[in-house]
């Protein structure tokens, strides 16, 4: 005679729907969290990771807090074990109990009443465990336990060869291991090597009114007739392709029916499925649906995105629903066009070689935008608040794309919502990055599901642009190792896992989305859907010379040439580039201790992960190197700060190689962007790297904390639809300047120039007798423009421009302004377009830079409203307009700040140049107002270049 049985609180059961199982929520039970050592025991949240618990429970620090990496290695070299008691009011025992788990991370042992259930070794697999005989037998109490393993005891006990060395980027027992891969250490990245139920859980009970659940669904919407990697007929309907994937027992003759509405919940069509296959897994159905019925949805500057809500019921033979599933989801064709230049536009003078960029819609589109690491050590305290700040501020930047790095994790269901919503196109790309991957068949199996899942997981967003295989795989990884004569198992593993396994994957699934090998790719010789080799790829087999097949990944640490056009890698596309920064004085503090602040002090070295290519020595030697990087730049190329209060030096000298990577970044977007009108038809640069997780000298545009970096701001006016911007080359000091527009109609207007010296008085043009082009002895000169679509246009030209400055004998005066390209559509002068950009001939270094009497006028707070606020979505939509006014010279890079630990936030122009006597409004968006009255405004200062040079 059995005891009664103990399931949960028949109140905590919540009802998915009317017809839906019952779903219990495990993040609702009190967890409890132990160690192996058995010297913690302690509550625990849920979903959660380790350290979390732990800092919540006083036992460690702030992991992020001064040598926490260091210090707290402990913990991820233990067993930890989150556990809970099933327990409740006695009822019926249901006829089949199951456990689904949204994401363990990563070497996870489950137990229920001291049973066995599984072992799990995928951070990225969604895992279900049918439980009801464990619970039908257990004669005591409901125990169920999650133990982690360590994860990097595991792996090196696996690997033998490891070197055991983590706090480095190179802990080579990573790849054993389905885990994201740099929380063992990146080059922006501490070691945490967290551990924990990192995703929520369910506890599941079917009955013969529920007999099934979904846990999975795939909704794949495409043109009739589209192929992945081809550009569909746009001409053609849309096919909706439903698969849901569940467990349990699907009755005989059940069919699929769709309910699509639009965002008012208007009915645009409801519909049964057609070409209903199943197996006891999954069931797919598909329809047709006619452009005419639904509007398109667009990328950030493209035009609006539209969302529906698709509502999929499976229903049994009478017809009467009993399981549903609802995604929203958009109508929009994707593609990374990778086919040859045609003959048409070999004609138009573009290289020959293959195409290199994303058409949406059946437009060419340019990508703007960069490369987005985690957000945060910790995945498991990423919430909305969190990405819709971080993706508001994208959008805010006139970014339109995202290359979602691997080796992190694969972004959660409700960044992509946010994406759908914002018109963020997500590059997305499965976990595997700078190495060669073990291809053992347990290995192969463990990747498919994987990708399987999470193929299938994402599907239904439009802003899902593109499945790439990994990071840098064949560019850096398979070209290293790459000899054409004996290829060696480096490259047998590549085929295996990038041009086989995963390639597999994505088309077995999904006609919708385009799939590269990897982020660097020379693309494929041919495309055979009937191969298991579907892309033959090109590797180095170049048709001719001067042909162009690849997007582009390259870093350059060299002071001297940084803003030397010739240093540029030339492509079709940019999807990685960029130096390294300091963070802000206020990061540093809220991490390390005042006595730290300092370039050279142990944990600002500590911090430091990026050691140059060459560079030796001890690991602070590696670290000196790294940060010398950003200060030779600022030797180089600014005024040198030097300040006798050592905390306001650090400042100042930390706020220099902002401005010194800004000022990279701005010369090298502007260089890609250029590319667009030259014969690389260059069409798109992503920068690297969007975000910090932690504060640390790194390639960020924002930091750890949601503080923007100069770069932030230079990024987003080189990220204009319209901008002029002046190329000078090194080697022959041409100076050109150039119109270039992303936008689908020609632009035509007029592009100014005039000279000015650093007192603000505006001088004569200088003239060129060679090229004539640029006029004489006038102060200033107009010259009317028009460019083409997505296209560029040189406006200016002046062939030598340093034997100009000698010969006008002006080599000392510094600053010139070509601003108000002012151009419009046709004659409606509807958009207006307005760039202005700074040029300077000689390095700030060497100019007499003049005080700007700068002057900061604060204004009042104001509640921003409607749909167009910039900041809707986030806490406060509160925002203060401030006027700066250089009163007395001209002001370089002109920056205002504010106290990070009063307000969050984002100016809509920052780090900009401003001629004497002129003003300008920048505004604040509020994201918090810790202050809670806004009096932080009275915290907000304003300095230019010209600081540096003030102690
Ligand atoms: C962790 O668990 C594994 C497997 O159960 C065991 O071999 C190892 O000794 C444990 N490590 C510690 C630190 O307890
Ligand atoms: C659409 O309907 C759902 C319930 O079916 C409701 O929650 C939602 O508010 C409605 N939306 C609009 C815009 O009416
Ligand atoms: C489905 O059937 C296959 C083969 O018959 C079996 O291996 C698999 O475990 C089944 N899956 C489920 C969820 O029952
Ligand atoms: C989201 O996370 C942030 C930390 O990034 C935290 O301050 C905030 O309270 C969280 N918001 C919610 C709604 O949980
Ligand atoms: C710079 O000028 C040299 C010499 O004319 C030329 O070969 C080179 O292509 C130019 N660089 C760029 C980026 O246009």
């Amino acid at each position: 005679m059995s005891r009664p049985l103990f399931i949960l609180l028949a109140i905590s059961w919540i009802a998915q729907s009317v017809f839906a199982q019952q779903t219990f929520n495990l993040s609702q039970l009190q967890w409890h969290l132990t160690n192996s050592y058995g010297n913690v025991s302690i509550p625990a949240s849920f979903p959660s990771q380790i350290h979390l618990d732990l800092y919540a429970a006083g036992i460690i620090g702030d992991p992020l807090y001064g040598m926490g990496d260091f210090d707290q290695l402990w913990v991820q070299r233990a067993n930890w074990t989150y556990s809970t008691i099933l327990s409740g009011l006695d009822t019926p025992l249901p006829s089949s109990v199951w456990l689904v788990f949204e994401g363990l991370d990563t070497f996870t042992h489950i137990e229920l009443c001291g049973q066995e259930v599984a072992n799990t070794d995928n951070q990225f697999r969604q895992f279900f465990f049918e439980v009801s005989s464990i619970i039908l037998q257990c004669q005591s109490e409901l125990t169920l336990s999650l133990n982690f393993g360590s994860a990097s005891a595991i792996v090196l006990d696996i690997a033998k060869t490891g070197d055991g060395k983590l706090i480095i980027l190179t802990f080579t027992g990573k790849i054993y291991m389905r885990k994201e891969q740099s929380d063992f250490g990146w080059d922006w990245s501490p070691a945490f090597a967290p551990a924990g139920p990192w995703k929520q859980a369910f506890l599941i009970q079917l009955s013969t009114a529920a007999p099934l659940y979904i846990h999975n669904a795939l909704v794949d919407i495409y043109r009739e007739g589209q192929m992945n990697n081809l550009p569909p007929d746009q001409t053609k309907p849309f096919v909706f392709n439903a698969s849901l994937d569940f467990f349990g027992d699907l009755p005989t003759g059940s069919s699929l029916y769709l309910e699509l509405k639009d965002s008012s919940n208007k009915t645009i069509t409801e519909t049964q499925l057609d070409g209903i296959s199943h197996n006891n897994e999954t069931i797919t159905g598909h329809t047709t649906i006619d452009s005419e019925m639904v509007e398109l949805w667009w990328p950030n500057g493209f035009g609006s995105q539209p969302l529906y809500y698709a509502t999929i019921t499976i229903r049994d033979v009478n017809l009467d629903p009993f399981a549903v599933v609802q995604r929203r989801v958009g109508f929009r064709t994707v593609v990374l066009n990778l086919t040859p230049i045609s003959n048409d536009q070999l004609a138009l003078g573009i290289a020959p070689g293959s195409n290199w960029h994303f058409e949406v819609n059946g437009h060419e589109i340019y990508a703007k935008g960069s490369n987005m690491v985690p957000p945060d050590v910790f995945w498991a305290r990423v919430n909305e608040t969190k990405i819709r700040q971080l993706f508001n501020s994208v959008v805010m930047a006139n970014q339109n794309m995202l290359r979602v790095w691997s080796s992190g994790a694969y972004l959660p269901n409700f960044a992509y919502d946010i994406a759908d919503e914002m018109g963020i196109l997500l590059w997305s790309e499965f976990e595997f990055s700078d190495a060669e991957y073990p291809t053992d068949p347990s290995y192969l199996a463990n990747y498919e599901a994987e990708a399987y899942y999470n193929i299938r997981r994402v599907g239904h967003h439009p802003s899902l642009a593109l499945w790439a295989g990994g990071n840098e795989l064949e560019a850096i990884e398979l070209a290293f190792f790459f000899n054409p004569t004996n290829p060696g198992t480096v490259l047998k593993q590549y085929q295996l896992v990038f041009e086989e396994l995963l390639i597999k994957c994505v088309y077995a699934n999904v006609k919708s989305i385009s799939y590269i090998p990897s982020s660097t790719y020379n693309g494929y010789l041919s495309l055979d859907f009937d191969s298991i080799r579907p892309q033959l790829p090109r590797y180095n087999n170049r048709s001719s010379p001067d042909a162009l097949y690849a997007d582009t990944d390259a870093y350059s640490d060299n002071a001297a040439t940084a803003f030397d056009i010739n240093s540029y890698p030339v492509g079709r596309f940019a999807d990685e580039f960029g130096i390294i920064s300091m963070p802000s004085l206020e990061s540093w503090q809220e991490v390390i201790p005042e006595d730290q602040l300092s370039f050279d002090s142990a944990q600002v070295l500590h911090r430091n992960r990026h050691y140059p290519f060459g560079a030796s020595g001890s690991d602070d030697d590696l670290s000196r190197a790294g940060i010398a990087v950003m200060t030779d730049g600022v030797k180089l190329w600014y005024p040198r700060p030097y300040k006798s209060d050592p905390v306001a030096n650090f400042s100042a000298w930390a706020w220099s190689t902002q401005v010194y990577q800004a000022d990279y970044y701005a010369h090298q977007l502007a260089f890609y962007r250029r590319g667009s009108g030259m014969r690389e038809r260059q069409l798109g640069v992503l920068y690297w790297q969007l975000e910090d997780l932690w504060v640390a000298p790194t390639w960020s545009s924002i930091e750890a904390n949601g503080r923007h970096k100069v770069l932030y701001y230079s990024a987003k006016d080189i990220y204009e639809p319209v901008i002029i911007f002046p190329y000078l080359n090194d080697t022959t000091q041409k100076l050109e300047v150039w119109v270039t527009s992303d936008q689908w109609e020609s632009i035509s207007g007029v592009a100014q120039f005039s000279w000015f010296d650093l007192a603000g008085n505006e001088l004569l043009l200088p003239g060129d007798s060679q090229s004539g082009e640029a006029g004489t002895n006038t102060s200033s000169f107009e010259t009317s423009f028009n460019v083409g679509p997505i296209n560029s246009t040189r406006v200016l030209t002046y062939n030598n421009i340093s034997a100009l400055f000698q010969t006008t004998g002006t080599t000392s005066i510094s600053a010139v302004s070509i601003n108000n390209a002012q151009p419009w559509r046709g004659s409606s002068q509807q958009s207006q377009y307005t760039h202005t950009y700074w040029f300077h001939p000689t390095s700030l270094a060497n100019c007499d830079l003049l005080d700007p009497g700068l002057n900061l006028t604060r204004g009042q707070l104001q509640a921003d409203s409607g749909d167009n606020s910039p900041n809707k979505g986030t806490a406060s939509q509160q925002s203060v307009t401030f006027t700066v006014t250089a009163q007395k010279a001209v002001a370089a890079w002109v920056w205002l700040d504010y106290s990070s630990s009063q307000v969050q936030g984002l100016f809509d122009n920052n780090g900009f140049w401003l001629n004497k006597a002129e003003s300008i409004n920048v505004t604040f968006m509020v994201y918090n107002d810790w202050t809670g009255d806004g009096s932080w405004i009275n915290s907000v200062v304003v300095r230019s270049l010209y600081d540096n040079l003030v102690d």
